[in-house]
């Protein structure tokens, strides 16, 4: 069996305090294989994007354990994690998260910047590139759509080379044809770069084309279909559903 990528096991998150205090993820176990495209579905407050900031070691867990590329994040210092999620783990986000006052080259070069990589902004322009923003790279956020805005969040969260890329509601802001563009663009990323690709989405049509799909209610994991199976390894699965 091929060793998993990202692992949990049993995790339990509690976030707020006193009165205020949520028990949002309650002893989620899973596992993804390398290479998969895994879409989480569920309702909204479900903890789906809490799930996908544990998974990439930027909120800490209870209890239970997080093992993302062999390492085990969740025993990791604040520091720690933030230097291997450099490395190892891309991540979009819904509203695109982008730095106003800096170009697009300028965004997509801000992680291998933070990594001191002598040669940021050639890679952040060979992104940008990549995602057909080659006539956009000194325009502010402000000057671009919304999916060229995503497109310039994609190129930043690639440029470092991650093996996983993270995407919380990568369409959500977007119309239904820039929708789909970037639906098709983050696809084909995924083949091109040999991703695991794990992203949450309200879009039955994205996570349709996901090799899985995991459903999360009230801070538990559902079910694990898979869906048409066409790219989907033969070992794809769930391995713990709660109870
Ligand atoms: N900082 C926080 N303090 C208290 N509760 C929180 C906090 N962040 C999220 N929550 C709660 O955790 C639950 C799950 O949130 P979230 O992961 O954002 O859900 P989803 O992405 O599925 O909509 C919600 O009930 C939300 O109100
Ligand atoms: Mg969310």
């Amino acid at each position: 069996m091929t060793e998993p990528v990202i692992a949990l096991d049993n995790v339990h998150l509690t976030l707020g305090s006193g009165a205020s205090t949520v028990h949002v993820l309650k002893g989620m176990s899973l596992e993804i294989e390398p290479g998969q495209s895994v879409g989480i579905v569920g309702p909204s407050g479900s903890g789906k994007s809490t799930l996908l900031m544990v998974l990439a070691g930027l909120e800490r867990i209870d209890s239970g354990t997080v093992s993302v590329a062999g390492a085990a994040l969740n025993t990791m210092s604040e520091d720690q994690a933030a230097a291997f999620r450099g490395r190892n783990i891309g991540i979009v986000f819904q509203s695109f998260h982008l730095i106003p006052n800096m170009t697009a080259l300028e965004n997509a070069a801000v992680p291998l910047e933070l990594a001191g990589n002598p040669d940021a902004f050639e890679i952040a322009a060979r992104e940008l590139k990549a995602v057909g923003l080659e006539h956009r790279m000194t325009h502010y956020p402000g000057e671009l759509s919304g999916g060229e805005q995503q497109r310039v969040a994609i190129a930043r969260a690639l440029a470092p080379s991650p093996k996983i890329l993270i995407a919380d509601e990568p369409t959500g802001n977007l119309d239904t044809a820039t929708g789909k563009q970037i639906t098709d663009l983050l696809f084909q990323t995924q083949r091109e770069h040999g991703l695991t690709l794990v992203l949450v989405t309200h879009d039955s049509a994205l996570s349709a084309r996901c090799d899985r799909e995991i459903r999360v209610r009230s801070g538990r994991i559902e079910t694990g279909i898979e869906t048409d199976g066409t790219d989907a390894p033969a070992a794809a699965r769930i391995v713990a559903v709660n109870p």
